[in-house]
């Protein structure tokens, strides 16, 4: 057993409450390798924001979860080396789908998990949550719960329509499961194809789709049922368009790309919205840079010459974030 505070991390709880009563939201970033996670921790020390940085279960399989976590344990290091003398890193298990990978986490130093019952019929949800949540709080790690389904890609499972959130449970489930945050559906959606062209308009311009926006009344109406209650959201890339252009100018094929607009996000971090997940905006930043190097400099062939400009450029999203959309920016001086 090893405990996130012996490896200097931190849990959801304060940097949750801090970010409610100020009006912003904490990224959560989900890293693969080590590019991802040196650029994150460079956004977030030069900034002063405070992080969450996401273990899912294909990063698990990609990378192996012991490794990922003595990254993790690096990264605070790293860190202090940056500059940055009382860093706030959460360790957060990302769509953790069984009671033992919950565990796992929790035993091997994670200061915080989700379990994603939201696939599960409403009482089982309940259930294993409620499990997960009673092992977790015993070493004070905080819990990430889901309800109502969210369209896309989630890990391994696949919503074909996405199901919001239904703002009448929300009070029966926070209450039962003693979850610290709950996650939800609005709207917003895995991967980098989040709508359906027959969901959006087309901007006559650009020829670029339009999403349709987010759920906000069903916020307003969790919010009102449960006030002050640390909300989550999955699914936040906004897909910048010019990444998909310079993928698509370079080899690469990812027509209809489309994220969520960034003054959506922004509205929602004003609000008790207090996590907001991206991942898929860092694999685009990565995958344009690489491309273009491959492009550029046919005859390059060192992995330091292509995996350097995708990490300064992941670099460049992560502080956009922190500074332009999310407002976490010197909340952990
Ligand atoms: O929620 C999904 C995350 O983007 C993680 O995706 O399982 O491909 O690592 P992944
Ligand atoms: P995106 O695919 O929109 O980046 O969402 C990531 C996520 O929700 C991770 O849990
Ligand atoms: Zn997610």
């Amino acid at each position: 057993m090893v405990s996130y505070k012996e490896l200097g991390l931190v849990n959801t709880r304060e940097m949750f409450a801090k970010a409610i009563n100020g009006g912003y939201a904490i990224p959560a970033f989900n890293f693969n390798n080590m590019e991802q996670l040196q650029a994150i921790i460079k956004a977030s020390a030069e900034t002063k924001s405070p992080v969450i940085l996401q273990v899912s279960k294909g990063a698990r399989n990609y990378a192996n979860q012991t490794l990922l976590r003595y990254m993790a344990q690096g990264a605070v290091e790293y860190a202090k080396e940056l500059g940055w003398e009382h860093p706030q890193i959460c360790l957060h298990l990302d769509h953790g789908d069984t009671f033992e990978v919950c565990k796992s986490c929790v035993d091997f130093g994670f200061s915080s998990v989700m379990i994603d019952g939201s696939s599960l019929p409403y009482e089982d949800n309940i259930a294993l949550t409620k499990k997960v949540v009673e092992y977790a709080h015993q070493y004070d790690v905080t819990v990430e719960a889901e309800l109502g389904v969210l369209a896309g890609v989630e890990d391994d499972v696949q919503a074909e329509e996405s199901h919001y959130t239904k703002p009448e449970e929300v009070i029966d489930f926070a209450t039962r499961t003693g979850c610290d945050s709950l996650a939800i559906s609005i709207g917003t959606s895995h991967g980098a194809y989040k709508f359906k062209p027959e969901q959006c308009t087309r901007d006559p311009q650009t020829g670029k789709l339009v999403p349709p926006p987010l759920a906000f009344d069903v916020l307003d109406a969790i919010m009102e049922k449960l006030p002050g209650f640390p909300i989550v959201l999955h699914g936040s890339s906004s897909v910048p368009q010019e990444y998909v252009d310079i993928i698509n100018t370079h080899g690469g094929k990812m027509p209809d790309a489309v994220g969520i607009p960034e003054e959506q996000l922004r509205k929602a971090a004003k609000s008790a919205v207090c996590k907001i997940n991206i991942d898929s905006d860092s694999r685009l930043a990565f995958t344009a840079a690489v491309r273009k190097v491959f492009v550029d400099k046919p005859g390059e062939f060192d992995p330091r010459k292509y995996c350097g400009p995708a990490r300064d450029e992941m670099t460049k999203l992560y502080k956009h974030k922190i500074i332009e959309v999310l407002g976490s920016a010197g909340k952990a001086e």
